[in-house]
């Protein structure tokens, strides 16, 4: 884990309310594992003082002829603007300094036996999906179920394309892809074949459901959880949830920053959120 202050590349709007940051990060691609996180301080003082979290989404190396850089990796976020801290990214531009703090948390389990993937995202879930599709896809089949309230939410779906990995889209409001939820989706996917895991990111109303048609298909489900978080690594408590056979009489908690953020749905106690 680094902690170091670095130079923004670029931050496009890529669709409203939605960007992507490319900042510079040396030797940090090979310390990362697909589905870990950063800690992002966009402003010391005034408030928010207080990191946020966002998934990395993709990692890459400048070409040469960017010279004059103290290095040539870089990481992309790709964050929706939903309250302060992310309004005052979304303000940034190429140039301008950031603190950052990781690769922070576990990743996706990408050991977990051969055959199919199918990765299923919720909107902005789709950040900690790419390096895990980009991964798993090198010696299997790897599907991505992409759903979004409308076309404009929708998002990489050309990079996931370019890796390879089908992708099928589905919209609320039916403006792009399949007028529907992700979730139908998923469960006409698992009528035709049954993947070796699912592996799924986006809000938890979603994952629940998720959880449950995959238990019923008895098919393996990892998910990335998100949380309130003050610090990210496991010291202020503040992003404790309930594992799996939590009780009154014996607690099982624990923190989506440093047990997580991806969790295997068996781990966690899915009826806090009921
Ligand atoms: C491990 C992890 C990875 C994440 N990765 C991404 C990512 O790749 N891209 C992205 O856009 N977002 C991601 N998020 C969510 C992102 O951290 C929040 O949207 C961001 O912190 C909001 O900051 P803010 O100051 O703009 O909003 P605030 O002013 O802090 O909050 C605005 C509103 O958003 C809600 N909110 C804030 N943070 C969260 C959260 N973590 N979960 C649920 N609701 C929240 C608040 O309750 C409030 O209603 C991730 C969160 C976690 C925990
Ligand atoms: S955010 Fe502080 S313990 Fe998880």
């Amino acid at each position: 884990m680094k902690d170091f202050n670095t130079t923004v590349l670029s931050n496009q709007e890529i669709s409203p309310g939605f960007f992507r940051m490319r900042v510079l990060a040396p030797d940090f691609g090979k310390e990362l594992h697909p589905g870990q996180f950063v800690m992002v301080r966009v402003q010391r003082n005034p408030a928010p003082f207080l990191r946020r979290p966002f998934c990395v989404f993709r990692t890459g190396v400048l070409p040469p002829e960017c010279d004059g850089l103290p290095c040539r990796e870089y990481v992309e976020l790709l964050y929706k603007v939903v309250g302060q801290g992310t309004a005052i990214m979304a303000a940034l531009h190429g140039g301008d300094r950031v603190d950052i703090l990781g690769p922070l948390g576990n990743g996706f389990d990408l050991e977990c036996g051969a055959g199919d993937v199918i990765l299923v995202a919720g909107g902005i879930g789709v950040a900690p999906l790419f390096m895990t599709g980009e991964t798993l896809v090198r010696d299997r089949r790897v599907d991505l179920l992409l759903g979004a309230r409308c076309r404009e939410e929708v998002l990489a779906v050309t990079e996931f394309e370019r890796q390879g990995i089908e992708t099928y889209v589905s919209t609320d409001d039916g403006s792009l892809g399949c007028k529907g939820l992700v979730t139908e989706v998923l469960e006409q996917r698992l009528e035709e074949r049954i993947p070796a895991v699912v592996m799924a990111c986006g809000p938890v109303p979603m994952l629940r459901k998720i959880n449950s048609i995959c238990n019923s298909y008895e098919v393996p489900l990892q998910v990335s959880l998100e949380a309130l978080m003050g610090c990210g690594v496991g010291a202020c408590l503040g992003c404790v949830i309930k594992g799996a056979g939590h009780s009154d009489q014996s607690p099982r908690q624990l923190t989506v920053c440093e047990d997580g953020p991806v969790f295997w749905s068996r781990d966690v106690d899915w009826s806090q959120w009921s």
